[in-house]
């Protein structure tokens, strides 16, 4: 019997410096999180370029939202954590995740069959499962932002069948045209966030994240700091927030908080 080549997608340092170019960049084929390599690597270079980014083939203590862990296994997903350094007010600092969910959405649509949508504010959907996370973390010298760390971890192909999370889960490889390259899509993620960065705090992002949120338009229940806020919710803010409108009709306007459709 002829047995098909397994596709190649094996992460490397030479690798990436082919599809990253001049971009400074680590690679580990494993580390606890990269948003923390990120953070010791600033420490040591605190003039570290916008745009650094490290990478990881598996993580061993991957972070998610809300104190929730993150699972990277290795050879199956991407993991990487980005450095972006915005000139940006930081009432808008919330812009910096939406650029980049719409980032992630822009690279992967055209690798997969489905349709592929944004949860308010960043989570990537595959068929209402979730494909990606984003874990953005602000930086502060002071009153000073030194940076913004924006980690995306993309199911590539992680098999959650069987799993307490197959239900909310899924990975690119059951809707993909054909095999994926996880440098390719690396690179091109990278390369939109790029695009975006200019247009934090304009019209022009909003827009383009709008094409993309399935959120408006449905009744909500988000999981806030400050307890649970459900309604519909109906528009979001030029600064990222989302607004609900509540039952009896107030609005209520959220900048942080997590979405359960209900
Ligand atoms: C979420 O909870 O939706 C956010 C998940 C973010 C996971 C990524 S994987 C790369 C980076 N390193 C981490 O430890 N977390 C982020």
């Amino acid at each position: 019997m002829i047995m098909a080549e397994a596709p190649k997608d094996h992460l490397s340092t030479p690798e990436l410096t082919v599809v990253l170019g001049k971009r400074p960049f680590r690679y580990f084929e494993t580390i606890g999180s990269t948003n923390d390599a990120l953070q010791l690597w600033l420490q040591e270079d605190s003039k570290l370029a916008s745009g650094a980014v490290v990478i990881a083939d598996e993580q061993s203590k991957g972070r998610g939202r809300l104190q929730r862990g993150w699972h990277t296994p290795a050879g199956q997903a991407i993991a990487m954590s980005v450095l972006l350094r915005p000139a940006i007010n930081p009432q808008y600092l919330q812009l910096v995740t939406v650029a980049a969910g719409v980032a992630v959405a822009e690279a992967v649509s055209p690798l997969v069959t489905t349709a592929v949508q944004l949860k308010w504010p960043n989570d990537v959907l595959i068929k209402e499962r979730k494909v990606c996370g984003i874990l953005t973390e602000a930086l502060w010298l002071g009153d000073k932002l030194h940076g913004v760390i924006v980690g995306i971890g993309i199911n590539v192909r992680v098999d959650f069948h069987h799993t307490e999370l197959e239900q909310i889960a899924t990975s690119l490889e059951l809707y993909a045209k054909n095999s994926l390259h996880r440098a390719t899509i690396i690179a091109t993620v990278l390369q939109n966030l790029d695009e975006l960065m200019p247009l934090l705090g304009t019209p022009a992002l909003l827009k383009r994240w709008r094409q993309w949120l399935v959120t408006l338009g449905k009744p909500v229940r988000i999981q806030t700091a400050q307890g649970v806020v459900e309604g519909i919710a109906i528009n979001v803010r030029d600064d990222g927030a989302i607004v609900v409108k509540e039952a009896q009709g107030a609005l209520r306007h959220i900048l942080v908080g997590d979405v359960e459709s209900v």
